[in-house]
């Protein structure tokens, strides 16, 4: 398991869905709308979040190739795209959907990316795709990433990358302090060496300008309020943990604060989103 709880990534899919900057998503749908087949690349697919928030925007037949670390995750994607289709079918290794019209042939690939060639277009991909990962990557990682897409000319969809800022309304005495230590604790090794953080947008916009690549970008923040309250919960829960392990002088007010922030009338959590040609 890569600690990526199945439960956490499904409790979150509907706003990493509803928060996508619409703009960023109306030029990847314009730049693939003449495609009768699109094959895509979505690297830490988890269980598939990002395939389901993607499909209607692509052409009609897609073949999806998933990438992660996490054998469970894998399976759990294959079971929850086969229940989510309208028709579903398993061919040897592929999973065959279809859903709202469209053929969707699903391949997984259970491998670490810090190990793994980058170049996807040797596999035919038209598109290279990554929902909440780039946050947990590193610097030198994320530039041999974009190289090899500027190389082989794939385009390259990056969303939700968190940006550093977290806000409960209303606001307490404590909550910057907390965020501050949770940013420090996204700068640590997250597997691929220290990680972008909150610095994951702005780096992965500045490598795509320096390919001279064409880019969009736009916000895709979280905005939650009571109607996500287990959302609100467990993300404060998150950033209590995260902020108790780097910055221990906290504990001792982070139960407090964890009791008091959970049930916040709001919360934000800024992403962005990116959008680059080759
Ligand atoms: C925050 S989750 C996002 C999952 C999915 N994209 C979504 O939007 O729900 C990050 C994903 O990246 C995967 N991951 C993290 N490090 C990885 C690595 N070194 N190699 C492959 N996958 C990795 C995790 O297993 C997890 O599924």
């Amino acid at each position: 398991m890569s600690g990526f709880d199945p439960e956490w990534l499904a409790l979150r899919e509907p706003i990493d869905h509803a928060s996508r900057d619409a703009g960023v998503a109306t030029q990847l749908k314009a730049h693939f709308a003449a495609r009768e087949t699109v094959t895509v690349v979505d690297l830490g697919c988890g269980t598939g979040s990002n395939l389901r928030a993607m499909a209607p925007l692509l052409s009609a037949r897609q073949h999806w190739h998933l990438v992660d670390g996490d054998p469970a995750l894998l399976a759990e994607a294959r079971r929850v795209l086969a229940d989510w289709a309208d028709e579903a079918r398993e061919a040897g290794e592929r999973l065959r959907i279809v859903k709202d019209g469209r053929e969707i042939i699903i391949t997984v690939e259970d491998v670490d990316l810090t190990r793994r060639d980058l170049h996807f277009a040797a596999m035919g991909a038209d598109l290279v795709t990554a929902a909440a990962l780039f946050d947990l990557v590193s610097g030198p990682w994320l530039e041999q990433l974009v190289a090899a897409c500027i190389e082989d000319r794939v385009p390259l969809y990056a969303v939700l990358n968190y940006d550093g800022i977290a806000e409960w309304s209303p606001r307490g005495p404590l909550d910057a302090r907390v965020v501050s230590a949770f940013n420090r604790h996204q700068r640590g090794d997250k597997g691929f060496g220290p990680a972008l953080g909150p610095d994951s947008g702005e780096t992965l916009l500045r490598l795509l300008a320096a390919g001279a690549c064409r880019c969009w970008s736009g916000d895709s923040p979280w905005r939650l309020t009571r109607r996500e309250a287990g959302l609100i919960t467990a993300t404060t829960q998150g950033f209590a943990a995260a902020a108790r392990e780097i910055a221990p002088d906290l504990a001792g007010a982070l139960e407090a604060w964890v009791r008091e922030r959970r049930d916040a009338d709001a919360m934000v959590v800024g992403h962005t989103d990116v959008f680059a040609v080759p």
